[in-house]
């Protein structure tokens, strides 16, 4: 730091306290951390639980809040969302913060947005859904206060859009995220529908909420006498918050600074990898006050803008000023720029990051930063403020500069007002573009660009000249934005052809050159070619425009449209059926206000006991290594180390345990030598989370490989070392007829040929946790956040050497699972456990992001070969599979994987089938059951076989599918054990109804129209069959009538937001309604669904497989079933008295009888017909940009067999979720490991799950209800995971849409190969769309162009 640390500050004023409102209520606080974020201070100090924790980045939204701030001049107060996970709790002095609380909860009434979530099922675990209130209400109170005309009673003024945008950052991994037809449109007006409001909960403009209390804004008056003060604002415990230059370069020559000291705005960047803090600071100082930083100030040539404005605020001031233009295209800049930047982050970070923050990141990182870029597009001058010194200069000199240090102050931004110049043939041009995974932003871009200039005809060869040109680009792997320069000149002054567009791309691929170490580095030069290419078209003479269609007149409407644009829609059928009321209506999810309002109880929810530690896995980096010494470094947060737990820990008579399940354990700790990159090796432990999550940073590990063989980290060195686990023979699955006589009976033959597929995170919004509290007599209760607490009992017990008996496991519910909270969970309850074993407090874990990441695991990496014999007509005679599974460390689940993707294969009639599986077993994280485990890779293998001899045979690829389905002969023998009836057999209906009612076959032609008639963009359609096995698992159930009447239901299953309690609920209703002559609808509130108590009710078994619902609801049945027996006689005498008998007469007779009130099943499942088939189908329509390999899901259309639905709007909510959830996988979603095996894409930064603007434009499902199932719990089907698979469609789709851009510009893949015939991994995301659609298409397009043109000059 080149400051001069002398002077120490002489004036200064201590403010040691902060005062702010939390849900109206005054709160003052003294004595707290500077560095304690609003949300660790809500969580932690506050009765108040709705903000979670879900990324501690600013990447997912779960801990968004409203804060509003007042400005007693003018009388106003504005409301904005916020990140609290980033917020720094001094920031928020004399401001207002409303959580989901402060809208409305269960003693004093839910609010219109809460009900609306949980009354329009838009809630499943519900982890998100607080945060998604939030982000709703704000945007709702906001355009609630415009000068828009008034809506109708009961709407808001808020627009589609808007909706849209507000809630684009807050992440949900259970549902489709789509809210508009949730009856939340009715918030706003769309279309021409009318909808009923009466029957809606009430909303009332404006909000109805209070946002700003009366008492604070006296108090806030009160204190502005303090602001003319001579003194630096300071807190004791080191919050500085100088108001003026001075005061600021006071505070940095003084000898408080140093290294340890952070200068802030928003602290945004604190969530930014890279960027994030790695020590604790102990002072900031808080530069948001000078107020040079905030100034405003308009002039003729443009304005300018203090550095400490936020994004928000930029773009709304960018806004008003293209209002006040008078010269239409003078406001084309500003537009653009406020266009661009509302892309940047998302709503709740935009909202407090500064555009001062970002520049300077820009300019002091290696940072790809959106908004530099821009600026630099746009000509932007900035104002610093060097110690005593003031100067003005271009934002690329800035940018240039040598990283700056404390002592330099970016003060304002000034933006050029860019104006086209009258009575002149020249335009003004101004374009910004962003190749991001996702369209609205929370995502950085690859590339981003901004293209400035001036363009006039040139009379001579009547085309158009560039001039004044700044062409900028960032983000591509560079240390900052740059100017393309070269390209700049050699532009400037040449009419436009084919061949000088094309020399300045060739020009262009000379400067972006991405540094050493950029990932997709081909890819992002590619992108920036395209944008340049699509800035330049338009102008050039002979070049048709990308993005216009080629055909004069269009050949469908949907052709012209921008479907980026295209308004969200969906339907949703579903069919109810009343044999066994309230069982099968589409009733509200249990407890579903109580998410919304955040008074749902998660594991980090429950209060923290006295003398609560807090605990952090430090892991290994290394994948096989002895661990020679474990150290910290010496640094603040290293001091907040109050013990470290390792295996050294384990009591005698305890083991290293970690996992287990019934095929081997998995050891808590690498001891003594780390297995694989991300095992852990000890526990940190702190008085907060925070301190022991940033202590957890400061570690080092010295690692010893001598004598070590080299890991094993790919399924191909497994296999060099024939290094796998044991499949026992009753798993692995069965061969169907013979292959080699398949195969001789073929017409054509496809030779071994591979498709990959890559590991999937969970991506739960609530990360692994577990608190554990010591007991008496050596005895823990341990709250965990598990989907199998029965075994996680077992394990802790094993750990620590205690009988089971002493280790009582409770969950109430789970933020979401997918599987990875089955076996992946028992690592941090039973790390927690041993903790509090051995330190005799309480201590709880709650992972970090990036840690449980790194740490957990997920689904099962696959490489297959296929190898086909075809007849000509499509029927598919033999197939044969290689299929190699990296199956990480330890045996977990795995050995189950290879019959689960087997299964899924077997969908259809492949005639004979034989496969080779290996289950490699590598020095990875475990790799572990993750929704539709198995069956989603086996599908995907599946259908690409398929879509390969389509291209082969050069067919429409549904003619084949529709050729190899099964007769119900061959279902019988693909799936011997499970085939069930004839009748049951619905697979061929479902797939008609869903070609009929999506209109495939229309589609399918006006797409083939669509890409004859466009270049650049081209669409795919496809659709893709699901048969899915499930067989449900004996589960308990108990059932407790007490005496004023009311139910308590234990069950062995989970809610993990699968809707489990519901239909337990429901059954429980439905089984004692039987009693009652109103029918069970009216007990349904009187039955309250209990958590599972691993000492209370035994045997509860794990949650997944989509079959825990009707395992539960057949346990509860079988338990209601004797309650029934013992409370009929009651009754039938009561009605001899009485006719009617009411249920709380008849519980107080049975009480007084002495009838036992409780009844306890153990419910298990016949062993004949145990097992079923699920049927469904899934069409998919995408397009892609050829230029970004951008991607747009058009539509999505489902079809589902729920049998007769137990709950049909809780199975459609299932339904549509897993599809979101199988698009990340197929599409979105990079697992990226280093060579070490290490998982490296581990932030919200880096991997991208479907967000509102991913989903489908057009979403339609259907639940279909087919009837009677003999051996179903009553007639009903599994939901949860089957869907997933049907999201292989998109794959396929884009894999069509891939195949017409080859065809556009024939692109051969592999030598003496179809273009048609390529390889498409999983993940698709845009850079490998665009790297098959080929990478250096517009070159090569120019190149032929520019023969033309010669020809033609010639
Ligand atoms: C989830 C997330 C997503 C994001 N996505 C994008 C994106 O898509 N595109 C993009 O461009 N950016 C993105 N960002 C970056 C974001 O724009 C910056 O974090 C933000 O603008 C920084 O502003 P701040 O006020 O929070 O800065 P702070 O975090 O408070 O400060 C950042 C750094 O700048 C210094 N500093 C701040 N202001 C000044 C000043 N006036 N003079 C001197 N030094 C100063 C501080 O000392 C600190 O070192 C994202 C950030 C997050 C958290
Ligand atoms: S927890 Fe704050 S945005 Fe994720
Ligand atoms: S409901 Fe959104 S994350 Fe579970």
């Amino acid at each position: 730091m080149a400051a001069a640390m002398t002077t120490p500050v002489e004036k200064e004023v201590v403010v040691d306290r902060v005062v702010f409102a939390l849900n109206g209520q005054r709160y003052e606080v003294a004595g707290v951390d500077p560095s304690t974020r609003l949300l660790e201070f809500i969580r932690t100090q506050t009765p108040f639980k709705g903000p979670k924790l879900g990324c501690g980045e600013g990447g997912c939204g779960a801990c968004v809040v409203l804060i509003a701030k007042y400005n007693p001049k003018t009388d106003e107060v504005t409301e904005f969302t916020a990140s609290s996970c980033l917020t720094l709790l001094y920031t928020i002095n004399l401001c207002s913060v409303i959580t989901t609380e402060g809208l409305g909860n269960s003693q004093d009434g839910f609010h219109a947005v809460q009900e609306r979530m949980s009354g329009f099922h838009a809630s499943q675990c519900g982890f998100c859904t607080p945060g998604m209130c939030m982000s709703i209400f704000t945007s709702l109170i906001n355009a609630d206060k415009s000068k828009r005309p008034e809506p109708p009673k009961g709407f808001s003024k808020l627009k589609v859009s808007e909706a849209k945008k507000a809630f684009s950052g807050n992440l949900c991994r259970c549902t489709d995220v789509d809210l508009e037809d949730l009856g939340l449109n009715i918030f706003w007006k769309k279309g021409d529908r009318n909808p009923d409001v009466s029957e809606l909960p009430s909303y009332t403009l404006g909000g109805g909420v209070c946002t700003f209390p009366d008492f604070l804004k006296t108090e806030l008056k009160s204190s502005l006498d303090h602001l003319n003060n001579p003194c630096i604002a300071a807190s004791r415990e080191g919050w500085y918050h100088p108001r003026s230059i001075k005061e600021y370069y006071e505070l940095i020559n003084s000898c408080l600074f140093s290294d340890s000291v952070k200068v802030v705005v928003g602290n945004t960047s604190s969530g930014v990898p890279g960027y994030k803090d790695q020590d604790l600071y102990s002072k900031y100082i808080d530069i948001g006050g000078i107020p040079e930083l905030s100034n405003i100030v308009r002039r003729e040539s443009g304005f300018e803008i203090g550095a400490a404005t936020s994004i928000s605020r930029t773009i709304e001031i960018l806004e008003e000023e293209c209002e006040s233009i008078s010269s239409p295209n003078g406001s084309v800049v500003f537009r653009k720029l406020a266009n661009h930047m509302s892309k940047v982050a998302t709503p709740f970070v935009r909202n407090t990051a500064s555009i001062g923050g970002n520049i300077v990141l820009a300019q002091r990182f290696p940072f790809p930063s959106d908004i530099a870029t821009i600026l630099l597009g746009a000509g932007v001058t900035v104002c610093l403020q060097v110690v005593a010194e003031r100067r003005q200069i271009t934002l690329e000199e800035f940018l240039e500069q040598p990283p700056i240090d404390a002592t330099t102050l970016l003060l304002s931004i000034f933006i050029p007002h860019w104006i086209q110049d009258s009575g002149t043939n020249t335009s003004l041009l101004f374009e910004t573009y962003r190749a991001a995974p996702r369209p609205l932003g929370n995502a950085v871009s690859y590339v981003n660009c901004a293209f400035l200039g001036h363009a006039s005809v040139d009379e001579l060869s009547d085309s158009l000249v560039l001039s004044n040109l700044r062409l900028a680009f960032g983000a591509y792997g560079t240390e900052h934005a740059i100017r393309a320069k070269k390209v700049e000149e050699f532009l400037t002054g040449k009419s436009l052809t084919a061949s000088v567009v094309l020399g300045a791309i060739q020009l262009l691929r000379e400067t972006v050159v991405p540094m050493e170490g950029t990932s997709h580095p081909e890819y992002r030069v590619s992108a920036a070619v395209g944008y340049l290419f699509s800035f330049l078209s338009p102008l050039s003479k002979g070049i048709p425009e990308p993005g216009k269609s080629l055909a004069s007149s269009s050949a469908d409407s949907a052709d012209t449209d921008d479907v980026c644009n295209l308004p969200l829609s969906t339907r949703r059928e579903t069919f109810s059926s009343d044999d066994y009321k309230p069982v099968g209506e589409p009733i509200k999810k249990y407890g579903v206000e109580l998410q919304a309002s955040g008074e749902a109880v998660y594991v980090d929810d429950i209060p923290a006991p006295k003398n609560c530690l807090y605990g952090e896995f430090i892991y290994s980096t290394q994948p096989l290594a002895y661990v020679k010494s474990i150290k910290f470094k010496s640094s603040l947060a290293s001091e907040k180390i109050i013990s470290f737990v390792s295996a050294k820990d384990i009591p005698s008579g305890g083991q290293n345990i970690g996992s287990s399940f019934l095929f081997g354990d998995e050891p808590l700790f690498g001891d003594p030598i780390a297995e694989y990159a991300g095992q852990a090796l000890g526990i940190v432990i702190a008085e907060t989370q925070r301190y022991a999550d940033m202590a957890a940073k400061q570690v080092i590990i010295e690692y010893d490989t001598e004598d070590l063989s080299p890991p094993i980290i790919t399924a191909e060195q497994a296999v060099e070392k024939s290094s796998y686990f044991d499949v026992p023979p009753e798993l692995y699955p069965k061969e169907v007829g013979d292959v080699s006589k398949g195969m001789a009976e073929a017409d054509h033959k496809i030779p071994s040929t591979e498709v990959k597929l890559a590991s999937e995170y969970y991506f739960y919004m609530e990360t692994q946790t577990a608190l554990a509290v010591p007991d008496e007599d050596n005895t823990l209760v341990v709250y965990s956040s598990s989907q199998y607490p029965e075994l996680a009992q077992s394990v802790i017990a094993r750990c620590l050497g205690i009988p089971f008996s002493n280790v009582r496991v409770i969950t109430r519910r789970v933020g979401g699972g997918f599987g990875g909270k089955a076996f992946r969970s028992f690592q941090v309850a039973t790390a927690a456990a041993l903790c509090a074993y051995k330190l005799r407090r309480p201590v709880r874990m709650y992972l970090n992001r990036n840690t449980d990441m790194v740490m957990i695991g997920g689904r099962h990496p696959v490489k297959a070969h296929y190898s086909v014999g075809f007849k000509s007509d499509g029927k598919i005679t033999a197939l044969h599979l290689d299929l190699l599974i990296n199956a990480g460390i330890s045996p977990d689940a795995s050995p189950m994987i290879p019959g689960t993707i087997i299964s899924s294969v077997k969908k259809y009639n492949w005639g004979a089938l034989s496969f080779d599986i290996k289950l490699c077993k590598t020095n990875n994280s475990s790799k572990s059951v993750m929704r539709a485990p198995g069956d989603t890779q086996g599908s995907l293998i599946a259908d690409a076989v398929i879509e390969h001899v389509a291209s082969v045979l050069s067919v429409d690829a549904n003619s084949v599918r529709e050729k190899n389905f099964h007769t119900y002969d061959t279902l019988q023998l693909f799936y011997p054990d499970s085939a069930g009836e004839t009748s049951t057999y619905t697979l061929h209906s479902i797939f008609d109804r869903l070609a009929a009612t999506s209109s495939y076959l229309d589609r399918a032609e006006s797409i083939m129209k669509f890409n004859s008639n466009n270049k650049w963009r081209k669409r795919g359609i496809s659709c893709v069959p699901l048969i899915f096995k499930v067989e449900p698992r004996p589960a308990p159930g108990r059932v407790s009538v007490l005496n004023d009447g009311s139910i308590v239901v234990e069950v062995g299953g989970i809610e993990i937001g699968q809707g489990l309690w519901t239909k337990v609920q429901q059954m429980t209703a439905f089984a004692l309604g039987k009693l009652w002559p109103d029918g069970g609808e009216s007990l349904l509130e009187r039955v309250r669904v209990l958590q599972a108590d691993t000492l209370n009710l035994i045997q509860g078994g794990l949650t997944a497989g989509s079959t825990s619902s009707e395992s539960s609801c057949a346990a509860t049945l079988q338990a209601c079933n004797m309650l029934f027996d013992r409370l009929k006689p009651v009754l039938d005498r009561l009605q001899q008295q009485s006719e009617n008998v009411s249920w709380d007469t008849l519980i107080s007779q049975a009480s007084k009888d002495n009838v036992n009130l409780s009844a306890s099943a153990y419910w298990v499942p016949g062993q004949v017909s145990n097992k079923y088939l699920n049927y469904g189908a899934g069409i998919s329509e995408v397009e892609i940009d050829l230029l970004t390999g951008a991607i747009t899901l058009i539509r999505g259309d489902l079809v589902y067999d729920c049998g007769k639905s137990l709950n049909p709007a809780v199975d459609l909510g299932q339904i549509e979720g897993s599809f979101i959830q199988g698009i990340g996988f197929f599409v979105y979603e990079e697992y990226i490991t280093n060579s070490d095996g290490l998982m490296i894409s581990n932030s919200t930064w880096d991997y991208k799950i479907p967000t509102v603007d991913i989903i489908p434009k057009q979403f339609n499902a259907e639940v279909l209800n087919t009837g009677y199932h003999k051996n179903r719990v009553l007639s009903s089907k599994a939901s949860g995971e089957p869907a997933l698979v049907l999201a292989s469609s998109v794959h396929c789709a884009l894999r069509e849409a891939i195949r017409a851009a080859k065809v556009e510009f024939a692109i051969s893949t592999v030598s003496g190969r179809s273009p048609l015939e390529f390889q498409m991994d999983v993940p698709a995301p845009m850079t490998l769309v665009k790297e098959l659609c080929g990478l250096d298409i517009v070159e090569k397009y120019l190149e032929c162009l520019s023969t033309y043109e010669r020809a033609a000059g010639a």
